[in-house]
């Protein structure tokens, strides 16, 4: 065999894989089918969300709270062609670090579609239609997905869109109507109706991000409302016509009536579906589940042992840091090493201001298990640290063990919450109780003393400023 490693796939998971791997002495190839390495995440989700989110932000900042600090803006404009460029300055630079670090570490770096010929056999088809073979010892498939949609909803990529396009408009939507608000409804609405579009959510079930603890959906629902978003819970859309300049989204309501929204995009972000397209998995012995993952065993191995799978093409979380560490624990049982994921402790971020961060169970999910918890909570408007930044909206809340006092979730909603989420992960992971939290020194004034202020509440009803 030529490699002792084939990763078919860069993104978080594939190229992190590949990384390991080599740092364990593997020789390994890692096969993009597009020219720039990094996957969704760093080519069309995370980084140029985030990207758009910040520069966004800071519009609506200097719109509406600059006045309230004492500072005066006259003129105030937004250049969303120079947003989009920044953005994409970042994704470059981004990319690019990806390639330097396959250098780095002597990663062959090869461009094309990856195709199975046999177990062991990749064909790899370049863009100029050239083919490449080359065999490998182990298999690394980590092929992410891809933008769900349904017939219904028919993307066009001009009126009727999916976060990809969303990321590089020409123009600031007048209405943007979006299907699905989850948590690419949510970041992605936040981007526009921050610049100014009118937002309309159509989503199917009765609240915002309903995956996440309930009270979370309230509050960021709240916090959206207040850009000035219309949400229409529990609305079934029927059908998404595109009318040219304008796009017509026909709507079944709860009471059964019809309704229709006329906008200028519609967004359609109703989750994605595992991505394995012209992987011919058949020639590899492998085959899909009824919702086209991949499936894998504790040691994500498929069920051909040499072949391994990771990420959105697997089951769990689509998440760029539950792929990473998916990619860390390929290498390492390759090599015959004996590592451990903790699948319940990967934390869940949402970036919209308020952002939103939840590690560990939920409310309802504790409910239905029937296992015994308390709560504690806290919000941002009794801290001084928030009453200075005027970042009052949201809150802690912790779930804590009835009886051992053991820390079982832990939600936040507000300023910095996606940077907060690590103290619960690191408190969860060593199995603290909410005491333990509430007895450890926060430095103050900063946000993170609502986390010891909500395990005070968690333990007792402590709070000391509340
Ligand atoms: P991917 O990143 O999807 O990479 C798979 C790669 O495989 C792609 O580059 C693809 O071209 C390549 N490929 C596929 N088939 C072949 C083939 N046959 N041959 C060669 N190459 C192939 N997650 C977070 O944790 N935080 C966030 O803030 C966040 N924001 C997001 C925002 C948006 C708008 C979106 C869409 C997603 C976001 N995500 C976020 C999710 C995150 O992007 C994914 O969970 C993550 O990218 C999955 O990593 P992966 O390695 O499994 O696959
Ligand atoms: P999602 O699963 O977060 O949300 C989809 C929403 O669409 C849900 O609320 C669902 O009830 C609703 N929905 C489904 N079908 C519908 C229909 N027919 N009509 C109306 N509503 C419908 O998926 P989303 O937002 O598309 O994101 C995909 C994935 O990408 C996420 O699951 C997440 O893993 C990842 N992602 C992560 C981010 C982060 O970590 N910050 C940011 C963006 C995406």
């Amino acid at each position: 065999m030529e490699y002792d490693v084939i990763v078919i796939g860069s993104g978080p998971g594939g190229y992190t894989g590949a990384i390991r791997c080599a740092q364990l002495g593997l020789k390994t190839a890692i096969i993009e089918k597009y020219p720039t390495l990094g996957g969704t995440c760093l080519n069309v989700g995370c980084i140029p969300s985030k990207a758009m989110l910040d520069s966004s932000e800071h519009f609506y900042n200097a719109a509406h709270t600059f006045a309230e600090h004492g500072i005066q803006l006259a003129d105030l404009k937004v250049d969303l062609n120079q947003m989009v460029v920044r953005k994409q300055g970042v994704v470059d630079q981004t990319t690019k670090g990806v390639a330097f670090l396959m250098k780095k570490n002597k990663i062959d770096e090869i461009h094309g579609v990856g195709t199975f010929v046999d177990p062991h056999t990749i064909k790899i088809t370049k863009a100029d239609g050239a083919e490449q073979t080359i065999t490998g010892k182990n298999i690394i498939i980590a092929t992410g997905s891809k933008p769900l949609s349904f017939p219904s909803m028919p993307i066009d990529k001009k009126r009727i869109i999916t976060s990809t396009e969303a990321l590089t408009l020409e123009q600031v939507p007048k209405h943007l109507v979006i299907i699905g608000a989850g948590v690419i409804g949510a970041e992605l609405g936040s981007v526009y109706a921050r610049l100014g579009a009118k937002v309309s959510f159509v989503e199917f079930a009765d609240a915002m991000i309903p995956t996440m603890d309930r009270t979370m959906g309230k509050e960021l629902q709240k916090a959206i409302k207040k850009l000035g978003a219309d949400f229409y819970f529990n609305h079934k859309v029927t059908s998404v016509e595109n009318k040219g300049d304008e796009v017509v989204v026909n709507i079944d309501t709860p009471k059964g009536e019809q309704m229709t929204l006329t906008g200028d995009y519609c967004l359609v972000s109703v989750g994605r579906r595992p991505y394995t397209d012209g992987l011919n998995l058949e020639a590899a012995g492998l085959s899909t589940d009824s919702r086209g993952k991949i499936e894998v065993d504790n040691h994500l191995r498929t069920k051909v042992p040499h072949i391994y799978a990771l990420g959105d093409v697997i089951r769990g979380a689509m998440l760029a840091h539950k792929a990473e560490e998916e990619g860390t624990f390929i290498a390492e049982t390759i090599v015959g090493q004996k590592p451990h994921i903790n699948y319940k402790l990967i934390p869940n971020v949402v970036y919209t201001w308020p952002e939103v961060a939840a590690v560990g169970y939920t409310e309802e999910e504790l409910k239905q298990e029937g296992i015994p918890y308390k709560t504690g909570s806290f919000p941002f408007k009794a801290l001084g640290r928030a009453r200075a930044s005027m970042d009052i909206d949201g809150l802690v809340k912790v779930l804590a063990h009835k009886e051992t006092d053991e820390l079982l979730g832990v939600h936040i909603i507000g300023p910095r919450a996606a940077d907060m989420i690590a103290e619960a992960v690191v408190a969860m992971e060593f199995r603290a109780s909410a005491e333990d939290v509430s007895r450890m020194s926060h430095a103050h004034p900063t946000y993170t003393e609502a986390f010891k202020e909500a395990c005070l509440a968690a333990t007792d009803n402590r709070a000391i400023n509340m």
